[in-house]
């Protein structure tokens, strides 16, 4: 009678702690996808260029979408406000190739980003206005060293 209390309260406990072990793991994850959790940063937003603003005009329409506005993240993808798209480590290539081939996720869990159907030229202003994102937040070049 008293091994089989025992054993009753020793499969609770195991029970126990399986269901935290779930639980913390789907804390983690962050519901909504993501490396963790809520990925979006509070974006100060410069004076642009002339340039840069037809860029903020251009990214409104392909890229907020996922990125958010002023690219500061959604749930959807990850803010390039962020230090790993500065220009040393994500230089302007890597954008052109990102918007005309799509990007597999690797740096984090929204998943792929489909290729777009967007003009080198708009490329280039929406770059333009992501660098003078990036400037006011102080992001700078830094050495690619991942
Ligand atoms: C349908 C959603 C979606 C749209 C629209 C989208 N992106 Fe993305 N983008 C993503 C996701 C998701 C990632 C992150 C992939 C990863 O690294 O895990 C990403 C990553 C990137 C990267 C990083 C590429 C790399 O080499 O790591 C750049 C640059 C980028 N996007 C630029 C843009 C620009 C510019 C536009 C608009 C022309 C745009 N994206 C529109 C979802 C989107």
């Amino acid at each position: 009678m008293i091994e089989k209390l025992k054993a009753n309260a020793l499969s609770l406990l195991l029970g126990g702690m399986v269901i935290l072990a779930a639980a913390i793991m789907i804390s983690r994850s962050g519901g909504g996808g993501g490396d963790g959790g809520d990925n979006t940063v509070d974006v100060n937003v410069p004076n642009f260029s002339v340039v840069g603003l037809e860029g903020e005009a251009l990214f409104n329409t392909s890229c907020a979408v996922c990125h958010g506005p002023n690219a500061g993240g959604s749930d959807r993808a990850p803010p390039l406000v962020h230090t790993i798209y500065n220009p040393g480590h994500h230089a302007d290539e890597a954008f052109f190739r990102a918007v005309l081939n799509g990007v597999r996720a690797h740096h984090w869990r929204y998943g792929n980003m489909p290729r777009l159907d967007v003009p080198r030229e708009d490329i280039t202003k929406i770059i333009a206005y992501v660098r003078e994102l990036q400037q006011a937040n102080g992001i700078a070049t830094r050495p690619h060293n991942m």
